[in-house]
């Protein structure tokens, strides 16, 4: 064993970061004013409004314009945000929709819930995130909708996309989950197609509380079909004596949580441009470092940076990328050997088709007339989860975190420096 090799912490080394990365601390002051706020107006009023009052319309409000105006409907979860932009399109049962491969099981579930077949794109080359050329191998006469997951904060092709849809006449999600704040060519992420989704859970850009989500939409009309799929199909907008419209559940949004998500809301922006420039400082830091490559993106593709993607060189290495990220963890930098959450199709609710029951429903319906057993090898995305491993970062580092994580990666590469 060399002698860096030796002082790496994995071999007993002293790290270089002694205490764990500091805790993200993004709700303050204001958030917990808007919190008592509400709070007092519940027990000055005696009511306890619940959902769809006037902290859900304000922060709805800001939302859209934030996007350059539309509507905004604030649902309970990013899951249901997906379930719900897809259920407002009114889709046929047993019909195809497009998804790209990496995304939150929650955000590929909702289609064969909605007694879909989800068709997985591959990714485009070297990248998390589907592309128009992928999208359009799956397209056949049974395809519905397309759901395009901008993956780890880094807009998709979503020009493409949306230029290869709008020759078919199909629909477009757009699934911002990990994208708030993103840009494509200038323009933000959610705001090019038919619908799109967020989450505001507690990890995300900006968070509602807990757990939350949006529904972003230009058109008026198809905003009227979410409000009413997000309430369990209440007639919302049809003419009187209307009655419940959809089998749907309660995806609303607490009042409560919104009041947290709009002074959240303000902070985007500025959350936004400190993780850019912190991944900035990173890949300076890192730029004669040849066995890595940390993303680089823009100016037509502009990250948000939920968590940033690292190229690893195994032929500039003298270690397999496992090894050396066991390595950059012992120092301090908990990092994933590949993508945190996996594929969705490859786990075991869609391998061993379970969404009702035993049947093998949707795909096992007599219904469906495309091939059930279709295998989904996504080529490109195997490339990605072995090219590269991911770390998260967040918009609090100072400028210790960011000189210690350089620090990390100098010292983890120069031990394991090939020849
Ligand atoms: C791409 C994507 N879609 C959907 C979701 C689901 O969001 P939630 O966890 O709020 O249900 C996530 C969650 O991380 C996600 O990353």
């Amino acid at each position: 064993m060399s002698d860096s090799v030796s002082k790496l912490a994995l071999h007993g080394g002293s790290p270089v970061r002694e205490a764990p990365l500091p805790a993200r601390g993004h709700i303050g002051s204001e958030e917990k004013e808007a919190i008592s706020a509400y709070v007092d107006k519940v027990l000055a009023t005696g009511t306890l409004g619940a959902y769809q009052g006037e902290e859900e319309e304000a922060y709805c409000a800001a939302f859209a314009e934030q996007l350059g105006g539309g509507y905004a409907d604030a649902v309970s979860s990013g899951s249901a945000a997906v379930y719900v932009a897809l259920l407002a399109l009114e889709l046929e049962a047993f019909s195809e929709v497009i998804i790209g491969p990496f995304t939150d099981p929650g955000g590929m579930m909702p289609i064969p819930l909605q007694s879909m077949i989800p068709m997985i794109a591959d990714s485009a080359p070297d990248s998390y995130n589907t592309g128009p050329e992928q999208v359009e191998e799956l397209l056949s006469p049974r395809t519905s909708a397309i759901i395009v997951p901008h993956i780890a904060g880094e807009p998709a092709d979503i020009g493409g996309i949306m230029e290869l849809a709008g020759r078919h006449g199909i629909p477009v999600i757009e699934d911002c989950a990990q994208a708030h704040g993103a840009r494509y060519k200038g323009q933000l992420a959610g705001s090019f197609g038919d619908l799109s989704a967020f989450s505001t859970m507690s990890g995300k850009h900006h968070s509602s509380g807990g757990q939350g989500g949006m529904v972003f939409t230009r058109d008026e009309a198809l905003y009227q079909s979410v409000r009413r799929m997000a309430d369990r199909g209440k007639p919302h907008f049809l003419p009187e004596g209307a009655t419940n419209m959809q089998a749907t559940l309660n995806f609303n949004q607490t009042d409560l949580a919104a009041a947290v998500g709009l002074v959240q809301l303000r902070k985007l922006p500025g959350m936004v441009e400190r993780r850019r420039a912190i991944v900035g400082q990173l890949i300076e830091g890192t730029a004669d470092l040849e066995m890595i490559a940390m993303r680089q993106t823009g100016p037509e593709i502009e990250s948000s940076y939920w968590f940033l993607q690292v190229a690893f060189y195994p032929e500039r290495a003298a270690c397999d990328k496992e090894t050396f990220c066991e390595s950059l963890r012992a120092e301090g930098l908990p990092v994933t050997d590949d993508y945190r959450y996996g594929m969705p199709h490859r786990q075991s609710w869609y391998t061993e088709r379970r969404v009702f029951g035993s049947s093998g429903y949707p795909w096992a319906s007599p219904l469906y007339k495309g091939d059930p057993n279709r295998g989904f090898p996504c080529p490109n995305a195997q490339a990605m989860l072995r090219s590269h491993f991911t770390f998260s970062l967040h918009e609090n580092w100072s400028t210790r975190e960011i000189d210690d994580v350089i620090a990390i990666f100098q010292k983890v590469t120069s031990a394991y420096r090939a020849g």
